[in-house]
């Protein structure tokens, strides 16, 4: 098998840009991809990269003079002196996972260049009470964490099936733990978890190794991304793609999808808040770039694994294993402040 190729789904942002760095610096050849690699170029990428890697602190939390403090940038002396050149190095192909035909395109071909080793990481959230967000939009959910990594196994697996290759699907540890109006984000990735664990199954008899990578929150655009359904209020609506900066936290916090007069609105409110902050003042994808090498360069890699920082590991501990369902809802209830 080849160990050099690696294609990652949805290199252009967060996480998918931060490990097509890192596995670049480690001296793989990284093939990226997005829907409009046209649009990107070496200062986009470089911007968002170093964002993501840099360190914020929350000052004077919830009160109304609340600001973010920008800290220093977390990275290493070699990646920062070779950044320019390793990102010009990532091959960036057009691809979106929901769409049959572009998938159909694109992974033969890479596949047949000697691809084995691919990093399904392209994805997306929606946020929203069950009661209220459309059927299409669970779809569509579906559709993009579920359906489009499926669309990239099915079309590398005729090529893997000849002489072995490593799936390394992102799930999330929101597929673990309840997270209240994330309902069909954590079903797409708790069904991920599931795809990977059966399929594991049934490719024993091919050297074939297919892994789940579960992140905690890391600090990416992914809430900016987010799929935002109208909100029906102005002040609640804030493009940020256009503006592209995660720097100003109140915008953030304002964006949250759900409108006032939903009887939902103090939970989803007090929700999307505690995610925003934890997001923007969580760890680096940089975590979730060296836990990818090293499975990468495990013989024998173990089903699951989980990547975040110690006190989310913690909390995701103490939620699967020790607590009765009271306690547990308890704890979920505390954590978001609803
Ligand atoms: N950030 C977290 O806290 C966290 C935690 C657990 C799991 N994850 C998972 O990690 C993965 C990456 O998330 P992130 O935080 O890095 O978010 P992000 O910064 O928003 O990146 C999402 C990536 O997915 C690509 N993408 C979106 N829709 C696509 C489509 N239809 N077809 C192909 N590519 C598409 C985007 O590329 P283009 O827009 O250029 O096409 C982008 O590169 C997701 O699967 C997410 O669920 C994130």
């Amino acid at each position: 098998m080849n160990k050099k190729k690696i294609l990652i789904t949805g290199a252009s942002s967060g996480i998918g840009l931060t490990c097509a760095i890192y596995l670049t610096f480690k001296g793989y050849k990284v093939i990226g991809t997005s829907r409009h690699p046209e649009k990107l170029n070496k200062d986009i990428l470089k911007n968002r990269y170093l964002e993501m890697l840099t360190k914020y602190k929350i000052k004077n939390r919830k009160s109304s003079n609340e600001t973010l403090i920008k800290r220093k940038i977390k990275i290493s002396k070699e990646i920062f002196d070779d950044l320019d050149n390793l990102i010009e190095m990532i091959d960036f192909k057009p691809l979106d996972i929901t769409d049959s035909n572009s998938v159909s395109q694109l992974i033969p071909k890479l596949m047949s260049d000697g691809v084995r080793i691919i990093i399904n990481n392209a994805g997306n959230g929606h946020f929203g009470p069950i009661e209220t967000l459309s059927i299409e939009h669970a779809k569509e959910q579906l559709d993009l964490n579920y359906f489009g990594q499926l669309r990239v196994i099915q079309n590398s697996l005729p090529y893997m099936k000849k002489d072995g290759g490593l799936i390394i699907n992102m799930a999330s540890l929101a597929g673990y733990i309840p997270m209240p109006f994330h309902s069909h984000y954590a079903s797409s990735k708790a069904a991920l978890r599931m795809l990977t664990e059966t399929l594991r199954l049934e490719l024993l008899p091919f050297n074939i190794k297919i892994v789940s990578l579960n992140p905690g929150v890391i600090n990416t655009p992914f809430n900016v991304n987010m799929h935002t359904p109208k909100a029906g209020s102005g002040e609640e609506t804030y493009d940020y793609k256009k503006e592209n900066s995660i720097t100003t936290l109140k915008k953030l916090l304002n964006a949250l999808p759900t409108p006032k007069t939903s009887p939902y609105y103090p939970a989803a409110r007090q929700t999307w808040e505690t995610v925003v902050r934890n997001m923007v003042v969580g760890p680096s994808p940089q975590i979730v770039a060296k836990k990818l090498y090293k499975i990468i360069n495990s013989k024998n890699p173990k089903v699951h694994y989980i990547s975040s920082n110690f006190i989310q590991r913690f909390g995701y501990f103490l939620m699967r294993r020790v607590t009765s369902d009271k306690l547990k809802i308890f704890i979920t209830r505390k954590f978001y402040g609803i």
